[in-house]
């Protein structure tokens, strides 16, 4: 029999018959890799064989039928449907990344850089998951490690199976599923994504279409069993590998767990969410015995500086339900080129250019000859509009080396005339500068009639950037 092949584009995942130098996809050259077609289709097969029951409909009041051996997870409140049942993970911030908690057959990707902390995060969960329920069964796969050195880190972050938590170091997705059968467990981890590859396809694990087959058999196997799955998936910028964006289509739940270079704290961001917001942020910080959450993580990204010093100023980022004060930091300098350098860490820079055109057209600031570098302390990326008056406010600050008042925050939102606008929940931000010692908050008009009950703060309104220095830095 003659063996049909075809060309998948490792980058996009196009596929063609013939071979091209161009992925007519994505339009990179010689991503097309031959690959064998796969000879039968074992995503119509159950992953499981006759372990998953269920039929594939049910009426639709009836609640989901159970999946086998699944009388425990969840703890003991009996009498609620299991589909509405959230497994707590013993970590806060886990918890509210993902919604109140772990969704019994949900499909979870966790994405980063190697090194990140990703397998340190999991073997933690899995920890606080056992802590909380006590009968759950959580099986952890990897690919990557010996089952000394997971037995051997597990042991240094003190997780305790007590029978419960079941260790493999398998890469072969077909063996890995026989693990399942005969562990049976409610929680699986996969890591990672990249090791795995099905024998269903010729290609090399880690490449688009194991990726692809990996994640789609899990899938099934979530779905039709109701076990909870975390795949981890390392971001990586090699062609050959591909990343975790290739599956984020066909997973409930895409985390991404991200650090700055040299910083010990480690954000969890929420980029796909079936059950829950997507705008929640977890922080957790790298130690010498696992991560430790924060959870009063606000004043995490002030600088520890305490005099006033000019081209800074502190405003409040809403990440999901919490504000989180940041620190914006503006250098401005007499440039020497014809074209004024632009640089900015943390904040879009295409805001930061057009924040700065305002300041120039609105309070005649000279900001073409002067070259404007901008950051965001601490590291975080800020997507909101309401740091725009904080950011105009450092720059010019720093351009004209009058320091700001340090214990005063501000939101608003720029409009390309000049004016403040307002921002949502003012009320929340300002509570959170309140519990920081803060003593005044600058807000664009209109705001303070809403949130003037808040005691114990100034308010100073402002509604065009011309009022910084003649009106708000006089009152
Ligand atoms: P790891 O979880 O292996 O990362 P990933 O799975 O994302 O590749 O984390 C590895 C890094 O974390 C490694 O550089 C060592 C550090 N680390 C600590 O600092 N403290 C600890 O307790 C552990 C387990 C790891
Ligand atoms: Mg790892």
């Amino acid at each position: 029999m003659k063996i049909k092949t075809h060309y998948c584009c490792q980058n996009c995942g196009y596929s063609t018959a013939k071979w091209l130098g161009r992925c007519p996809g994505c339009e990179e050259w010689s991503t097309l890799v031959e690959e064998v077609d796969s000879t039968r289709s074992p995503r119509t097969e159950n992953p499981l064989g006759e372990l998953s029951k269920q039929p594939p409909w049910v009426p639709l009041e009836a609640p989901p039928l159970k999946a086998p051996d699944d009388n425990s997870a969840g703890g003991d409140s009996a009498a609620s449907p299991q589909h509405l049942k959230r497994l707590a993970t013993g970590m806060a911030e886990l918890d509210r990344v993902l919604g109140t908690g772990l969704v019994p057959d949900s499909f979870v990707l966790l994405g980063g850089d190697p090194g990140i902390g990703k397998s340190t995060l999991l073997l933690q969960m899995a920890k606080g998951l056992r802590e909380k329920q006590k009968d759950l069964r959580i099986l952890y796969v990897s690919g990557e490690e010996s089952i000394d050195q997971i037995r051997g880190r597990a042991h240094r972050l003190g997780v305790i199976g007590e029978g419960h938590i079941f260790l493999a170091a398998e890469t072969q997705l077909e063996r890995v599923f026989s693990v399942i059968q005969e562990v049976k467990p409610q929680v699986i981890i996969m890591d990672s994504l990249q090791t795995f590859s099905s024998n269903a396809l010729e290609s090399a694990p880690g490449s688009v279409s194991q990726v692809r087959e990996v994640t789609l058999r899990l899938m099934a196997l979530a779905k039709s069993t109701g076990v909870a799955i975390w795949l981890v998936g390392h971001v990586t910028k090699d062609g050959n590998i591909a990343g975790p964006k290739a599956v984020e289509h066909m997973v409930d739940t895409v985390l991404y767990f991200e650090a700055e270079v040299g910083q010990a704290y480690r954000l969890l961001r929420t980029v796909k969410n079936r059950f829950g917001s997507t705008r929640e942020l977890g922080v957790f910080e790298m130690e010498g015995e696992g991560l430790r959450e924060v959870p009063n993580p606000s004043s995490l990204f002030l600088s520890e500086r305490k005099e006033a010093v000019p081209g800074t100023a502190v405003s409040a980022s809403l990440e999901g339900s919490r504000p989180f004060l940041v620190e914006l930091q503006a250098l401005v300098a007499p440039s020497g080129l014809a074209v004024p350098r632009r640089t900015s860490v943390g904040l879009d820079s295409s805001r930061v250019a057009l924040l700065a055109a305002i300041l120039e057209k609105h309070m005649k600031l000279p900001l073409a000859v002067h070259d404007l570098f901008f950051n965001v302390a601490g590291g975080l990326r800020l997507a909101e509009p309401a740091c725009d008056l904080a950011a105009v406010a450092a720059i010019w600050s720093s351009y004209a080396e009058r320091a700001l008042p340090t214990d005063w925050m501000w939101i608003g939102e720029v409009g390309l005339t000049g004016e403040v606008r307002r921002v949502s929940q003012p009320e929340l931000r300002i509570e959170e500068a309140k519990k920081l010692g803060f003593k005044a908050v600058v807000v664009p008009a209109g705001v303070t009639e809403r949130i003037r009950n808040i005691a114990g703060i100034r308010l100073i309104s402002i509604s065009r950037v011309d009022e910084l220095h003649s009106r708000v830095l006089k009152s």
